[in-house]
């Protein structure tokens, strides 16, 4: 059975969609892109069905990385349909507990921060980079890089 990834941040168009098209893009580089189910997530819904932020796509495509996903909002469903649901801040990790208190005993995904998975920072959140400049973005691509390599290591490589 594919394992089934959700990324998750408040508005689905910078930090979560980011996520999802480099842990793919880790994925594709070692060929697992089979193995493992991507998508993500905003907690908000105010930019739903639209493209990821153009600044973010552009940063991203600087290192080869294609944005390609429209913005959604997570459902309760989403709890109980993917294994793992990684967050990229304290706030998404607290809305997501909550939805998964309200689905009760079907809501089985696990959910962690994503920066759990990084052997390199001591950061706990990605900052979320809309509101300031270019300089935002490439870290989040940074923290993303790292954290999606140790995802990677735990998912697929050491099992
Ligand atoms: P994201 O960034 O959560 O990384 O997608 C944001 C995008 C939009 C807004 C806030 C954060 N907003 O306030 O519209």
């Amino acid at each position: 059975m594919r394992q089934k990834v959700l990324f998750v941040c408040l508005g689905n168009i910078c930090r979560s969609p980011a996520a999802e098209a480099v842990f793919l893009h880790c994925l594709k580089a070692k060929g697992f892109e089979l193995t493992v189910e991507v998508d993500s997530a905003g907690t908000g819904g105010w930019h739903v069905g639209n493209p990821a932020d153009s600044r973010m796509r552009s940063a991203a495509k600087k290192r080869g990385i294609d944005i390609s996903s429209h913005a959604r909002q997570i459902q309760l469903e989403d709890l109980q349909n993917f294994d793992l649901i990684l967050t990229m801040d304290n706030d998404n990790y607290s809305a997501v507990n909550s939805l998964a208190l309200e689905l009760g005993e079907r809501a089985t995904a696990k959910i962690k921060p994503i920066l759990s998975y990084s052997n390199t920072t001591k950061m706990i959140e990605v900052p979320d980079p809309y509101y300031g400049g270019e300089l935002g973005f490439e870290k989040v691509l940074d923290l993303l890089q790292d954290a999606c390599e140790g995802l990677l290591a735990e998912l697929i490589l050491k099992n």
